[in-house]
């Protein structure tokens, strides 16, 4: 590992971001989020956390949380983050997050949390626990990003309309108490952001939900190959140049992300001459899959089983992350006018 730095050098652009500990991390999370994180870290000051709080608004039984911390954090770093280049953390561990939820709280009105596509979606999953937390998540969600001030946020696509919400909250609290927040901005690099889709053709990769259909930076070279030689296919196009169908279109978009440019081009000139044969293209896309995850798998094994590393990296992420949190607080409270002495 490089020298080791005491501090992040000031002047650079912020970059923040998090993910939540729900379970294990696919290649949605990798190519919608960690991948830009990996190369961002050569240029900005970044900091990436563990959402554990957040996960609490879906998954209150705490017995896995530790565990899936570890997991999530093993699994950033087997990808190539450098934990002493970055500040990696545990969202639990930085108080001041939860100060300036308290703050933004009074900036974000009901109907607006109400109408959020990933809250009405969780009030479908989970009737029974519809907590005032799963309402407010993207108000928490846009504390984790301005307390450092951040102003790209590497992400899917998914969380597009939780960035637009956090524009908002950091508008509202600019024009009424003082510029103190830059506007914080979705960010993958110079593309659109990404929707990593299912192997079944219906919806997108996830950490809890379709678990057949989704691949896991944790699944085992059988588990891959069995996975994707059940992606749905058809019986090929009849007429040339055809048009795609969504799920034939998907198989194509995650050759794309893992297989050579010349594998991709021999298999979109057999389907555009109708010689298309989806068993062999789905075995190619199967040993490029097992090419990427393993060497990532097998990584996150082994700093997984290293407690004592794992606690290093939590507690020099934590310092890093306080201190930024620490001089934006300083700011928050004068500007709201808290500073009585
Ligand atoms: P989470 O844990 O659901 O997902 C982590 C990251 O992975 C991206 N992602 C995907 N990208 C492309 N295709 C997919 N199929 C796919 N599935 C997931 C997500 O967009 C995300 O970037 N609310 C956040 C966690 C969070 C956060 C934050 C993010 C908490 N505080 C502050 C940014 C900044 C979430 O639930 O991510």
């Amino acid at each position: 590992m490089g020298k080791k730095r005491a501090t992040l050098p000031a002047g650079r652009q912020v970059v923040m971001s998090g993910i939540r500990p729900t379970g294990f991390l696919h290649l949605g999370n990798y190519f919608g989020a960690v991948r830009n994180y990996v190369r961002m870290q050569e240029e900005f000051e970044c900091y990436f956390m563990v959402a554990d709080l957040h996960s609490l608004t879906t998954h209150p039984d705490t017995k896995e949380l530790k565990q899936n911390v570890h997991r999530v954090l093993s699994e950033n770093i087997a990808c190539g983050l450098d934990p002493d280049r970055v500040a990696l953390y545990c969202q639990s561990h930085i108080h001041e997050t939860t100060e300036l939820y308290l703050y933004l709280n009074m900036l974000a009105y009901k109907g607006e949390l109400e109408k959020t596509t990933t809250f009405k979606e969780k009030v479908r999953q989970q009737p029974d626990n519809v907590n005032a937390g799963l309402l407010t998540y993207p108000v928490l969600q846009t504390a984790d990003i301005i307390l450092h001030r951040a102003k790209y946020v590497p992400v899917g696509k998914d969380q597009e309309q939780h960035l637009e919400m956090a524009r908002n909250f950091v508008n509202r609290f600019n024009h009424r108490y003082g510029e103190v927040f830059p506007e914080p901005q979705a960010f993958n690099f110079g593309e659109e952001l990404i929707k990593v889709p299912s192997l079944d053709g219906a919806g997108k990769m996830s950490k809890s939900e379709n678990q057949y259909a989704t691949l896991y930076l944790s699944d085992d070279d059988e588990l891959i190959r069995k996975k994707v030689m059940k992606a749905k296919t058809d019986s090929g196009p009849e007429k040339t140049n055809s048009p795609r169908p969504d799920y034939i279109q998907n198989i194509f978009l995650l050759m794309r992300l893992v297989s050579n440019s010349a594998i991709i081009t021999k298999f979109e000139t057999d389907y555009n001459n109708c010689s298309i044969r989806y068993g062999d293209m789905k075995k190619q896309l199967a040993e490029d899959m097992v090419q990427f995850i393993t060497p990532i798998r097998e990584k996150a094994e082994a700093i997984r089983n290293d407690e004592k590393y794992l606690r290093e990296v939590m507690e020099k992420g934590a310092e890093k992350a306080r201190k930024s949190a620490k001089a934006t607080m300083e700011l928050v409270r004068k500007a709201l006018g808290l500073n009585y002495f």
